[in-house]
């Protein structure tokens, strides 16, 4: 038998009693898992809650027959694969069901090599489809977190940036909320560079308090502060001849920001406590959610380190802003987390989708994914349901996200409750709603105030 035989399991579905066990007999020597159902209603109720890899199934039964089986199998959970057992003289209905996609049968009364063979091919075809789709779910981890999943206007311009800009030496700055896929984009900045081969070092400016911060990136010499007891290469030093990824870049003290901007103008700098120049060759990719622009005016960001840095510019923009992107990105996570879970899943139901396309996402596609993943982990049916979300998705807030109003309301009125709704529904944030509301974020504070909206002269 392969190896693996206990990986796979076998939904056994007849209503004779004694064929039941005889089958269950026979495919538990043969070392699979076996479950039983007595009929085509609790085989197909069996089915849903996941995890069967073969059905074998009898084609004449009541209630819900082996065809009927056959054929929401095939669409519920369009990987499994299913065996129709058939008395003699029924071979017709046999050949019908491999029409439907049965991946083969067997007639009654039935040999015992005859049934090996085909359950040990079927069960074959599964281990292999299933070492498929785990290599896939590592290979999906090797290439550094994986494809850039994007269909929307937005990515396709994004990703279009990132091929021009990928090859050459400039400085690039990546700028989106967390959870918007900035690390992925630097990632995919560097391997998309001559400099492939060489190492991407990450640094978050975020992290590690000031004093930390410089002896990370600029290293130091034997004794330039207590505990100093070696010297020690800095990340500069390390990306030598790579990419350094400065993350949280907004996050840098005006000290540090000055010792950067040194490092961008001239491309060296002296490790803490030492007196010797070094140069490196580093190309630069640096990301921030905070508002960069906001940072200088108020004169907590240098000006020109952000010109120096903001060559060019990546905006990533919010998940609910990239409508066309949700459903791609759901069944990307879906499959990698099927696989890594060993889960055979086909979908989600339309109903989830709909959930999923409708939510505001304020985590961004790192929410998404964890959205994903839990469902994953807790669904027991061959598609995601609602009930497989989390409440935060579907619950009361679902019930918020809609709003009656009688006709005759005063229009001012309804324009109030649509804007203290909107934010009860971002918890408050006021930019978002007033992004959602598509009206300036100082109209929300206005009209909170209780003031009349003034006449627009701008
Ligand atoms: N377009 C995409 N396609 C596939 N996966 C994505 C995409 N965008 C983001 N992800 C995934 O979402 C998660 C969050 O992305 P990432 O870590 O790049 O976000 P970030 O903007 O750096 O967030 P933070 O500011 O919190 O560090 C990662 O697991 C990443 O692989
Ligand atoms: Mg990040």
């Amino acid at each position: 038998m392969t190896p693996s035989a206990p990986d796979i399991r076998v939904l056994v579905v007849d209503d004779d009693p004694a064929i039941r066990e005889a089958l269950a007999r026979t495919l538990k020597k043969l070392g699979f898992d076996v479950l039983l159902a007595e009929d085509g209603q609790a085989g197909l109720d069996r089915l849903r809650e996941g995890g069967v890899h073969i059905i074998l199934a009898d084609l004449q039964m009541p209630k819900v027959s082996g065809q009927e089986l056959l054929r929401a199998a095939k669409t519920l959970a369009p990987d499994v694969e299913v065996i129709v057992i058939t008395g003699h003289g029924t071979v017709e209905d046999a050949v019908e069901a491999m029409k439907e996609g049965a991946y083969d049968f067997i007639t009654k009364p039935f040999k015992r090599v005859q049934l090996e063979q085909t359950i040990r091919r079927a069960a074959e075809k599964q281990t292999l489809a299933l070492q498929n789709r785990r290599l896939q779910a590592r290979l999906d981890e090797l290439q550094g977190s994986g494809r850039i999943i994007g269909a929307s206007p937005a990515m396709i311009r994004t990703l279009e940036l990132v091929g021009q800009v990928a090859p050459s030496r400039v400085t690039v700055l990546i700028q989106g909320e967390s959870g918007t896929g900035k690390e992925l984009i630097a990632g995919a900045i560097h391997h998309g560079s001559p400099r492939r081969d060489r190492s991407l070092i990450k640094v978050s400016c975020a992290a590690l308090p000031e004093t930390l911060l410089e002896s990370e990136l600029f290293g130091y010499e034997r004794g330039a502060f207590t505990g100093a007891v070696a010297r020690k290469e800095g990340r500069f030093e390390l990306a030598d001849g790579g990419t350094l990824f400065l993350d949280e870049i907004g996050e840098l003290t005006p000290a540090m920001q000055a010792k950067l901007l040194r490092v961008l103008q001239e491309g060296e700098f002296e490790r803490l406590g030492g007196t010797h120049t070094i140069k490196v060759d580093v190309r630069l990719v640096a990301a921030t959610n905070a508002d960069l622009d906001a940072l200088v005016r108020e004169k907590r960001f240098r000006e020109d380190l952000f010109y120096r840095l903001n060559v060019i510019a990546i905006p990533l923009p919010p998940l609910r802003e990239r409508q066309e992107d949700i459903s791609l990105l759901a069944h990307h996570f879906l499959r990698r987390f099927a696989a890594k879970n060993a889960k055979v899943i086909a979908g989600f139901t339309e109903e989830a989708l709909d959930v999923l396309q409708t939510y505001a996402w304020p985590g961004h596609v790192r929410e998404l994914e964890n959205v994903v993943e839990r469902a994953v982990v807790l669904t027991r049916s061959p598609l995601i349901t609602p009930a497989d979300l989390p409440e935060t998705l579907t619950g009361s807030e679902q019930a918020a996200r809609h709003l009656v109003i009688s006709i005759g309301t005063p229009l001012e009125e309804v324009e109030d409750r649509l804007i203290e709704e909107t934010l009860r529904y971002t918890r408050g944030d006021k930019t978002i709603a007033a992004k959602l509301l598509g009206i300036a974020t100082r109209t929300i504070y206005r009209r909170m105030k209780g003031e009349a909206e003034p006449p627009a002269t701008e």
